[in-house]
C-alpha cells in the first residue's frame, strides 16, 4: 500500500476489526527468522471491542480525574518500586500516585510491606517520594518522633503520658497489600484486594521465558509530559503514528503490520519488528538500504543474508560483550523487536534485548504525567548486581537527548512533542471524542472499557 493510497476498499465481507495490513504480517516475519522463539510470540489474541467515539472529556475534565483518584487508583494493583531499590531490611520507597502516598519497607524478616505513608498522631507523610536513605531499625516520624517497627507496630511514643486513650494495639501503621514479580514489588490499597496474579493475566506465563527479576535498572528517567496520564499513555500503546511521527524510522520497523493482542481486562501486547521496512513505503526496499538505516555498513552485508537476520547476529555479540553474558541464543525476535506488554493500569514491560524498557505513567495533575523509562538490562553471568540507577528528572521542555548514549532519545522526544498539541487540539475539539482504529488502536479502548469497569466499581 503506498502512502498516498486514499484508502483500501472495504471488504464487506469482513467483520469490524478483522481487516488486516496488506503485506507480510507479524507472523510472517517470525516464520522468516527461521529461528525458534518462544510460543508466546506465535500467539495472537484480538476480539473486536466495539468502534464507538471516547469522549475527549475524559482527558481534562477534573470531576473524571476525581473520580479516578477515588475509584481507580486504591483500588488496583501498581508496581511501586524495583525490589532492589530496597535491598536491606529497613530500606524504605516512597510511591506517590496522585493524593495517594505509600511507604513501601524492607523488614528485619526481609519481607516487604507496604503502609499508607501517612503519621497516625497528625498526618505528616514519614518521607518524600525520592528522598534518599532508609528507616533502619524503625519508621520514624519527622514532626514528634513518633516511631514503627519495621512491620508496623508502634514501637516508641514521646510523652506517652498525654496519650491515655491511644491502645498500642490500634496505632500501627495502616498495612496494604504487597506482592512481588519479576523483581517489582507491587502495591494494592484496597480493603480486600484479589491476588496480584489475578492482574497479571498471562504476564507470569510468557515472562517465563524472559524473567525480569535477573535484570537491573541501568538507566531511569522521569520526564514531566504536558497531558493527561491516559493520553500520555496512549502514545505508547500503538505503533502505526511511526508513519507520520517518526518517519527516520519507516526503513527499520514495521509499523502498519505490527501485531496487537488483546489477553484480558488488564494485559495487551504489541510487536512490531525491527530490520524491515514499513509497509507504507511504495516501492520494495533494498537489504542494504535496511541495513545502512539500522547503523551498519552495507557493504559488510552478504549477498542474500537479510538486514535483520545480520543485524541480530551482530547485536548477538556486542550486547552479549556489553551485558556480560551470553546472547548467542536469543531469537531474532527477542533481539531486535519492539515487544511491549501493557498492565492496567499504568506499566509496560519489554522483554526484548535492544529494546528493553519498561515505562510507567503517573497523574501528577488533570493534564500532567510523569513519565517513567527504567532501561532493565540482563545481569552480567557473574550474577553480581550492579546498584539501580539514580532516576534522572526531566522537565517539560528537556529532551531526551541530554541523556548520553540514550539511543531512543529521539523518537521518545517525537512522541512526547505531540503531547501538547493534542491535549490543545482535543480541548478545542467540537466532535468531542477520539475514533480509534478497529485493529491498531483495540489497546486503547481496552484501557477504557477497563478504566469504566473500575470506575463502576
Ligand atoms: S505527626 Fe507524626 S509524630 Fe506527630
Ligand atoms: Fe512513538
Amino acid at each position: 500500500m503506498s502512502r498516498r493510497d486514499p484508502a483500501p476498499p472495504r471488504d464487506p465481507a469482513l467483520p469490524p476489526g478483522a481487516a488486516r495490513c496488506p503485506g507480510p504480517s507479524y507472523q510472517d516475519i517470525l516464520a522468516a527468522d527461521g529461528d525458534d522463539p518462544p510460543p508466546p510470540l506465535r500467539e495472537q489474541r484480538y476480539a473486536f471491542l466495539g468502534d464507538g467515539d471516547i469522549p475527549f472529556a475524559r482527558y481534562h475534565d477534573p470531576a473524571f480525574y476525581e473520580a479516578e483518584m477515588e475509584r481507580l487508583w486504591p483500588n488496583v494493583w501498581q508496581w511501586a518500586c524495583r525490589e532492589e531499590h530496597i535491598p536491606a531490611p529497613g530500606d524504605r520507597h516512597v510511591y506517590d500516585i496522585g493524593r495517594h502516598s505509600v511507604l513501601v519497607v524492607r523488614g528485619e524478616d526481609s519481607r516487604i510491606r507496604a503502609f499508607i505513608n501517612s503519621c497516625p498522631h497528625r498526618g505528616m507523610k514519614f518521607a518524600r517520594e525520592g528522598s534518599r536513605g532508609g528507616v533502619r531499625r524503625a519508621i520514624r516520624c519527622p514532626f514528634h518522633g513518633m516511631s514503627w517497627n519495621l512491620d508496623g507496630s508502634l514501637r516508641e511514643m514521646p510523652c506517652r503520658w498525654d496519650f491515655p486513650h491511644v491502645r498500642e494495639a490500634d496505632f500501627g501503621l495502616d498495612e496494604i497489600a504487597c506482592e512481588t514479580w519479576g523483581g517489582f514489588v507491587f502495591i494494592h490499597m484496597g480493603a480486600a484486594p484479589p491476588p496480584l496474579a489475578h492482574q497479571l493475566e498471562v504476564i507470569p506465563e510468557h515472562f517465563r521465558h524472559w524473567p525480569m527479576d535477573d535484570r537491573y535498572v541501568a538507566l531511569h528517567t522521569e520526564k514531566v509530559l504536558p497531558a493527561n496520564w491516559k493520553m500520555a499513555m496512549e502514545a505508547f500503546l500503538e505503533a502505526w503514528h511511526v508513519l507520520a511521527t517518526h518517519p527516520q524510522a519507516l526503513y527499520t520497523a514495521a509499523d502498519a503490520n505490527a501485531q496487537y493482542d488483546i489477553f484480558g481486562p488488564h494485559v495487551s501486547r504489541f510487536i512490531h519488528a525491527i530490520g524491515v521496512p514499513s509497509p507504507h513505503l511504495p516501492r520494495p526496499v533494498r537489504e542494504e538500504t535496511v541495513f545502512a538505516r539500522l547503523g551498519r555498513d552495507p557493504a559488510a552485508l552478504s549477498p542474500g543474508t537479510s538486514a535483520r537476520a545480520e543485524h541480530a547476529r551482530l547485536l548477538r555479540a556486542e550486547l552479549g560483550a556489553a551485558f556480560g553474558t551470553d546472547l548467542s541464543r536469543v531469537s531474532t525476535a527477542e533481539m531486535l523487536d519492539s515487544i511491549e506488554y501493557f498492565l492496567f493500569p499504568n506499566a509496560f514491560f519489554f522483554p526484548g534485548i535492544n529494546i528493553r524498557l519498561c515505562y510507567r505513567f503517573r497523574p501528577l495533575g488533570v493534564e500532567e504525567t510523569l513519565h517513567e523509562i527504567l532501561l532493565l538490562q540482563p545481569l552480567p553471568a557473574s550474577g553480581a548486581r550492579p546498584a539501580p540507577a539514580t532516576p534522572i528528572r526531566l522537565g517539560v521542555e528537556d529532551s531526551y537527548t541530554t541523556i548520553p548514549g540514550f539511543a531512543l532519545a529521539e523518537i521518545l522526544d517525537q512522541d512526547t512533542e505531540n503531547l501538547l498539541l493534542q491535549r490543545e487540539g482535543a480541548r478545542a475539539s467540537r466532535k468531542g471524542g477520539q475514533t480509534l482504529g478497529n485493529y491498531q488502536e483495540a489497546r486503547i479502548r481496552r484501557l477504557h472499557l477497563t478504566l469504566e469497569q473500575y470506575l463502576a466499581g
